[in-house]
């Protein structure tokens, strides 16, 4: 299949009243990513090097998320109607065969585009297009046909009730030769009642000039089109559900598909254990053999095998090592990272921390601008005292095999030796030199007999 030849036009421009948001529409999130990019992710798929987008209503926002996705954008200054639409992306430019689709449709996959585009080549038409069968065809454009030729497309606020009757509607999914959509827009009349060009009238243009057209019958999820919250909620339900779907297929155990949350970009491996309420998001990574218990949120991160994530853990842009223990309660903030075969326990916090290889900090720590050494036990309790009076940061060190006592605080910048031992309560505002034990506490004295003083008894 080679669509090198074709320009895609994405029509992004509209308001989409119905979000009853400030946010323009293309922009809202489906299962974590910007509507626009199912679209654009879609073309670019099948090769199609020639994006344009077309955009309007807050465009300086959508403008920048559209180069982000490697397309163009081209500008409608006002809402004339889809014909208007397809005006505004300087087609004199354009290559020979040109691909539009709307960019409020998430669903649409390459599948149902290289459908339109064999048929098209097969038949040697002048222009395909897509249509679906609903059940409840709700305002959608009607197709009016005669025997198997499609005739017209009669938009439902101007369908009498018969028209309205017909459940073969249009998803909005033409391929096009270019001189033909270059003769029709030079020729398209304004429609009067909505002061609108319709796209639609292609329909009946192309069989007055008697061009070749063909519509073919896709699959109905092509038409699922995001006009409200409400299909907005359920397009990221159907999106994190074929993710859930396509791990499965490639090994991941996935204990309730329906109460998954995997976005798009993230990778798991096989045999990894996801149970219900895990939401994974971004450019996550996971390896093979890891369980992640329920209620974990990871974000931007990558975990190597066999890591235990428990039930509650938070986890940001952090790279873990191989059958690291997490959790449960753990957070791990930014810029982390965790070394193979070490273990952070309940109600630890972890920031911009490099924590060695086999190091433990099982309960309770705040360890923030840290570097923490190989098989270091801190006990718990223990807080990298890292921001100070005069509003920095600074750093902690602590070299390997050092052995922390309970409710330690170091206050930093502060540097520990090798094999050092701390006492359980110390202040440390001192560096301390390998293998010393260090012991930062006041002196406990015990008066005899003076309890009874303070009693009631
Ligand atoms: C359009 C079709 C209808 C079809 C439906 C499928 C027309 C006249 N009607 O109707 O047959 O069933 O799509 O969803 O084409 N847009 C612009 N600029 C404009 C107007 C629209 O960029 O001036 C964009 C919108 O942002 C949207 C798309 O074009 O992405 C479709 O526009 P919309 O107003 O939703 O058309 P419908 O009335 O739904
Ligand atoms: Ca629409």
């Amino acid at each position: 299949m080679n669509l090198n030849n074709t320009t895609a036009l994405v029509l992004a421009a509209g308001k989409g009243t119905r979000m009853a948001s400030a946010l323009p529409k293309v922009l809202h999130p489906v299962a974590g990513l910007p509507l626009l990019y199912y679209p654009l992710s879609t073309l670019k798929s099948l090769e199609i090097d020639d994006i344009r987008v077309i955009v309007g209503h807050g465009r300086n926002l959508v403008e920048k998320v559209v180069q982000s996705l490697g397309a163009t954008s081209h500008i409608q200054e006002q809402q004339l109607g889809t014909a208007d639409a397809v005006r505004a992306a300087k087609l004199e430019s354009a290559k020979d065969f040109v691909l539009i689709i709307n960019g409020d449709h998430p669903l649409i996959h390459s599948d149902d585009l290289k459908s339109l585009y064999s048929e098209f080549v097969e038949s040697q038409a002048d222009i395909a297009m897509l249509t679906t069968v609903l059940e409840e065809p709700g305002n959608y454009g009607r197709i009016i046909r005669q025997g198997d030729q499609v005739r017209a497309i009669v938009e439902a606020s101007h369908a009498s009730s018969e028209t309205l009757k017909i459940n073969e509607v249009n998803p909005g999914i033409y391929l096009v030769k270019k001189n033909i959509l270059n003769e029709f827009l030079n020729s398209v009349d304004i429609n009067p009642e909505k002061n609108e060009y319709y796209l639609t009238d292609l329909i009946e243009y192309s069989n007055e000039k008697s061009y070749k057209l063909v519509g073919i019958q896709g699959n109905p999820r092509v038409n699922f089109g995001i006009n409200t919250q409400a299909q907005l909620a359920k397009a990221s339900k159907n999106v994190f559900m074929s993710k859930a779907q396509k791990l499965m297929e490639e090994g991941v155990v996935i204990v309730d598909p329906n109460a998954t949350y995997i976005e798009p970009t993230v990778k798991v491996g096989a045999g990894s254990v996801l149970h219900p309420n895990v939401y994974i998001r971004g450019n996550t990574v996971i390896g093979n053999f890891c369980s992640v218990e329920p209620g974990v949120n990871i974000m931007n991160s990558v975990i190597a095998d066999s890591v235990e994530i428990k039930a509650g853990t938070y986890i940001e842009s952090a790279k873990i090592g191989r059958n690291v223990n997490l959790g449960p309660y753990a957070r791990i903030r930014p810029e982390t990272s965790i070394e193979e075969e070490a273990k952070i326990g309940n109600f630890v916090e972890l920031k911009k921390t490099h924590f060695g290889k086999g190091s433990k900090a099982g309960h309770l720590s705040y360890l923030g601008d840290a570097e923490i050494g190989e098989n270091v036990n801190i006990g718990c309790g223990t807080i990298t005292c890292n921001y100070s009076a005069d509003r920095k940061k600074h750093k902690t060190k602590i070299g390997d095999d050092v052995f922390v006592g309970s409710d330690t605080q170091f206050v930093a910048p502060i540097e520990v030796g090798d094999r050092a031992i701390i006492g359980s309560g110390s202040t440390i505002t001192k560096n301390i030199p390998e293998e010393a034990l260090a012991i930062a506490r006041g002196k406990q004295v015990n008066k005899e007999g003076l309890a009874n003083k303070y009693s009631n008894k």
